[in-house]
């Protein structure tokens, strides 16, 4: 049982990613943008980039889902819109040393359901 709980304690400290996934990104919705951010590292430094999307034809962002393919200690924010808006503005953090990199995927309705 302690062995068990050690290889488990060290696998969540070695796979490492800071995703952020809120609202729908599954049923009935429909991806709306896809958009790689990326950033490169600088020694010492946390690198901080914005991501702004609005959906052109005003339909309400129903998920947004943002994966931290660098499996870093990267942190990522919703500063502004988000799931029920449609725009949203994000803040992506870097940890100290390392670039970025997400995947960003933004859902909308699926207007072939209504
Ligand atoms: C996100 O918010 C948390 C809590 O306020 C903060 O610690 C973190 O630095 C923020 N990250 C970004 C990328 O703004």
């Amino acid at each position: 049982m302690k062995l068990i709980l050690v290889g488990l304690v060290v696998c969540l400290s070695v796979v490492y990613a800071n995703h952020l996934i809120v609202g729908n990104v599954a049923n009935r919705v429909v991806l709306a943008n896809q958009a790689r951010v990326e950033y490169n590292a600088i020694p010492f430094i946390k690198r901080v980039k914005y991501f702004f999307y609005t959906q052109p034809d005003n339909r309400l962002i129903q998920g947004i889902q943002a994966l931290d393919t660098m499996h870093s200690k990267a942190s990522i924010n919703i500063t502004a819109g988000g799931v029920g808006y449609s725009y949203v503005n994000l803040r992506l953090k870097s940890e100290r040393g390392r670039g970025l990199a997400y995947d960003i995927g933004i859902y909308v309705q699926d207007l072939f359901y209504h």
